[in-house]
């Protein structure tokens, strides 16, 4: 049995998780979901859920990944089968294979949109399309919903086999070859990016003499001045919470894979707390310097409010490609953002292959190589769906069941499978290993209890809430109710041949070690 891998250097470690994190959710979703929430008062739940849902639920994460991983489980199928000596925990396991997976068939594809625009900005493609209804024309006429610009969706297709074919090569070179490196290299060039562009946004002041109070610092005041009249919104929760698992990657088994490289030793508390306050800064002071500010400063805040509520992706994609026109080496700075935008989805893209890639090798004793081909034809195969179905929802479908219900969940049954099965003392033990510092008790209370409350309301609320729409499909013309349905097909099929795998590798090992077999050594073959 070939040894498990491993990160080779601690920054690489730090920066890869930091990568893992560090994505879309941080610079596209975050502004358009604090401005959809009214800036200020989504702030308040947004911190209140980093810091009672992401920050005890990560350290579970990292420690649950180096314990899988030092027992050769690096997903949370063969995780939760060791915390849990129960017949089903594997299968709820899956879920931390299937989440991260349902959404990179989806995530791949909008991070090769960014890597055309850094293109369409450099080469001056959508020069002199200088307002905000024709960049959202030239969108959706990429996405091939027009023939305004594109005459198909050809161009959109060979972005997206390239973008594949990159996620392919780097997660062939395996975790320190491959992601390591990559996270050496791309999160610097991301951070001096932001700064850049933040640097830029904030010397403009009041750029249109027109509007002298359309200022850029209106624009921050909008997200950091508390607004505490909105706090009795239920929707205003459900989407701060929701913001807070997509970027910092938690809710979802790809931490755990990433943790699960570590050496025994390591430490979590500290190298854990302090990757999610980079993912923090890139989100907050970064990604929320950029796209609400200097939309502000030219459009105003209604109408910044107003691209927002329009669609996720007009902020990013309409928006901003108008203002850089208006400025000076307008080419330059708009090629800067589609590339910070594609670098921080790069590196969450493989952190959202690598678990399919994971279980492939530590179950099913599949080479790195098939392991690697297997998972990425998965997602080439699965984004026909979202990629020509987008206009039917597919996406967004996908989005709900995938990036939302299927988080809270999960989220849910990790806490009450580490925390309370495995019990909460081993738990809190296992966080504490080669921990630098020791962590305030507190956190074992609100991990007990806090954590597992909170999470139970808010999957009640988003059931209720949104659940019954989202189920009959309300409001979806019929013709696109195919296009949903192949959706829920492709998810429904990837947790059933998950399963499957999940049985016939189990069945594998059951058969080689007998029931109650003690193993003197815990081995990579060591299943329960
Ligand atoms: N956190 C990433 C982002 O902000 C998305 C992601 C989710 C990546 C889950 C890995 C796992 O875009």
């Amino acid at each position: 049995m070939t040894e498990r891998e491993r990160w080779v250097t601690r920054w690489g470690l730090i920066l890869a998780m930091a990568g893992n994190a560090i994505g879309l959710g941080n610079f596209l979703r975050f502004p358009v979901q604090a401005t959809q929430n009214g800036g200020g008062a989504f702030m308040i739940p947004y911190f209140v859920a980093l810091f009672l849902l992401a920050v005890p639920l990560m350290w579970c994460e990292w420690a649950m990944g180096r314990y899988g991983g030092l027992r050769g489980h690096g997903t949370t199928p063969g995780i939760f089968a060791l915390l849990w000596r129960h017949p089903v925990s594997k299968y709820l396991g899956v879920l931390g294979v299937f989440l991260p997976i349902g959404v990179v068939i989806y995530y791949t594809y909008i991070e090769s949109w960014t890597l055309a625009y850094s293109f369409f900005s450099l080469l001056g493609q959508y020069a002199g399309v200088t307002t905000r209804e024709g960049m959202s024309e030239f969108l959706a006429s990429y996405q091939g919903l027009n023939h305004t610009f594109f005459a198909g969706q050809y161009v959109a297709y060979v972005f997206f086999v390239l973008t594949i074919g990159l996620n392919w090569w780097i997660l062939g070179q395996g975790v320190a070859r491959g992601i390591e490196r990559l996270a050496l290299i791309a999160m610097p060039v991301l951070f001096l990016f932001a700064i850049i562009l933040v640097v830029r946004v904030f010397t403009l002041g009041a750029p249109d003499p027109a509007h002298p109070d359309q200022h850029v610092l209106s624009g921050l005041g909008f997200i950091w001045n508390p607004d505490f009249s909105r706090l009795g919104d239920a929707k205003v929760w459900l989407a701060a919470a929701g913001q807070i698992f997509f970027t910092t990657s938690v809710g979802w088994g790809a931490i755990q894979v990433y943790a699960s490289y570590m050496k025994e030793r390591s430490d979590v508390a500290v190298t854990g707390l302090s990757t999610v306050m980079t993912n923090e800064v890139a989100e907050v002071i970064l990604g929320g310097s950029i796209a609400i500010p200097i939309a502000f400063a030219f459009f105003g805040s209604a109408a910044t409010i107003e691209i927002a509520q329009s669609g996720s992706f007009n902020l990013g994609f309409a928006s901003m490609p108008v203002i850089f026109q208006f400025l000076p080496m307008g080419n330059l700075l708009g090629m800067l953002w589609f590339l910070l935008l594609f670098l921080a989805a790069l590196t969450s893209s493989v952190a959202l292959t690598q678990p399919l890639v994971a279980f492939l090798q530590d179950e099913l004793n599949v080479s790195r190589r098939r392991a690697v081909f297997i998972s990425v034809l998965t997602v080439f195969v699965g984004a026909q769906i979202p990629i020509f179905g987008l206009k039917g929802g597919a996406l967004d479908e996908m989005d709900f069941w995938c990036g939302t219900f299927g988080v809270a969940l999960f989220a849910l049954i990790e806490c009450i499978i580490f925390v309370w099965l495995f019990s909460p003392e081993k738990a809190w033990a296992e966080i504490h290993k080669g921990a630098q510092v020791k962590l305030p008790r507190l956190f074992l209370f609100v991990l007990k209890y806090v954590t597992p409350l909170y999470l139970s309301a808010l999957f009640i609320a988003w059931a209720w809430q949104q659940g019954p729409a989202v189920l009959s499909m309300e409001g979806a013309a019929p013709e696109d109710m195919a296009w949903r349905w192949a959706a829920r097909l492709l998810m429904l099929g990837l947790i059933g041949v998950l399963c499957l795998l999940t049985a016939v590798a189990w069945r594998r090992v059951d058969r080689k070690l007998p029931p109650h077999r003690t193993v003197p050594h815990r081995t990579v073959m060591e299943k329960p």
